[in-house]
């Protein structure tokens, strides 16, 4: 039963496993939940994360957390999204207390892309501002000339005055870069296009719809675009939603709940927080979410799972062990 779920699997991301060495393969199992180790047999911690992938490295983006504390961004890399190397901190929080990323600030959900005119790696996070809890509601911006940094902290701000909280980042086909954010207490999903050196936000700035939705993960397939978010609970899980649209800034429709399996009405304990397309597989997507542990934050659970597609809708199903087979050839 475990053998052929992993061999559909297998067959659903179009894996290859092109004559690899019998053991290599084996250890690309994927085990959603459980506990993941680095390179030096240490804990991963880098939650509400992103990858990006540049130069047949994956670079895997996380807060850094304690107990509870948020310590800055972390940053691993592997070529297989399988095996990974603690790089260290990629952002760190100031000691200067008039920084916006004095020590004691939060920074939630770091994602990076990279822009090709400017050479530069650019991060953009939820920052939240030292003893003010969830209030400040701002983005943060911080840039680098390598892709696990350090980046330097630019600036933090509310995009064109509006609240700014669970973000990811989307680069368009075109290089077109845009912000996606949970606005006005979380009641509403914005969308705003970023400046040519995406280190700024210009005023294309837009409502995607009023839903009360956070941790927006967005991917784009056969010219449309899928978003999944949670529901706002915090920490605890609630049923994810897929909204679907021909254009960024909509109209976005509401297409269901992507979930399917044991605790699919909860997206199995854990809350969206990208989509990754694996690179060199055209149809391959891979869903990545937290499992939070709000008593122990830094020992939240990592969800990543495949997406699947049933009449261009996207399905994303739980699965104790799956096997990933990735090609790191190309940029
Ligand atoms: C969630 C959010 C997390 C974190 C948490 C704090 O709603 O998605 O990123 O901010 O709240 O309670």
């Amino acid at each position: 039963m475990v053998h052929n779920r992993l061999l559909a699997l297998t067959m659903m991301l179009g894996l290859t496993l092109l004559g690899r060495a019998q053991a290599q393969t084996k250890q690309l199992v994927i085990k959603p939940g459980e506990r993941w180790l680095d390179n030096h047999g240490e804990v991963i911690n880098a939650h509400g994360g992103g990858l990006l992938f540049s130069k047949g490295t994956y670079y895997w983006f996380g807060e850094k957390r304690g107990k509870t504390a948020s310590e800055g961004v972390n940053v691993y890399s592997s070529k297989d999204l399988s095996h990974w190397k603690n790089e260290g901190l990629a952002l760190s929080q100031s000691t200067d207390p008039s920084s916006d990323i004095t020590v004691g600030c939060l920074m939630e959900r770091p994602k990076v892309i990279y822009n090709p005119k400017t050479k530069q790696y650019v991060m953009w996070f939820h920052l939240e501002l030292a003893g003010k809890g969830y209030d400040a509601a701002r983005a943060g911006v911080a840039v680098s000339e390598k892709p696990t940094g350090p980046y330097r902290f630019l600036s933090s701000f509310r995009p064109n005055g509006n609240m700014s909280r669970d973000m990811t980042l989307f680069v368009d086909e075109d290089g077109s870069a845009y912000h996606m954010y949970s606005s006005q207490d979380n009641y509403d999903l914005r969308v705003v296009k970023l400046t040519d050196d995406y280190l700024g936000a210009t005023t294309q700035d837009s409502l995607l719809f009023s839903a009360h939705r956070e941790a927006p993960a967005i991917f784009k397939r056969n010219n449309r675009y899928y978003l999944i978010t949670s529901g706002c609970t915090g920490w605890a899980p609630n049923a994810a939603s897929v909204h679907e649209a021909s254009s960024i800034y909509g109209p976005w429709k509401l297409v269901g709940d992507p979930m399917q399996g044991p605790a699919a009405k909860t997206t199995f304990g854990g809350q969206s927080t990208y989509v990754q397309p694996i690179h060199g597989k055209p149809d391959a997507f891979l869903f990545m979410a937290d499992r939070w542990n709000p008593q122990d934050l830094k020992d939240s659970r990592y969800l990543w799972l495949p997406i699947s597609f049933e009449n261009d809708r996207p399905v994303i199903r739980w699965a104790d062990q799956w096997e990933l087979n990735v090609s790191s050839k190309g940029r």
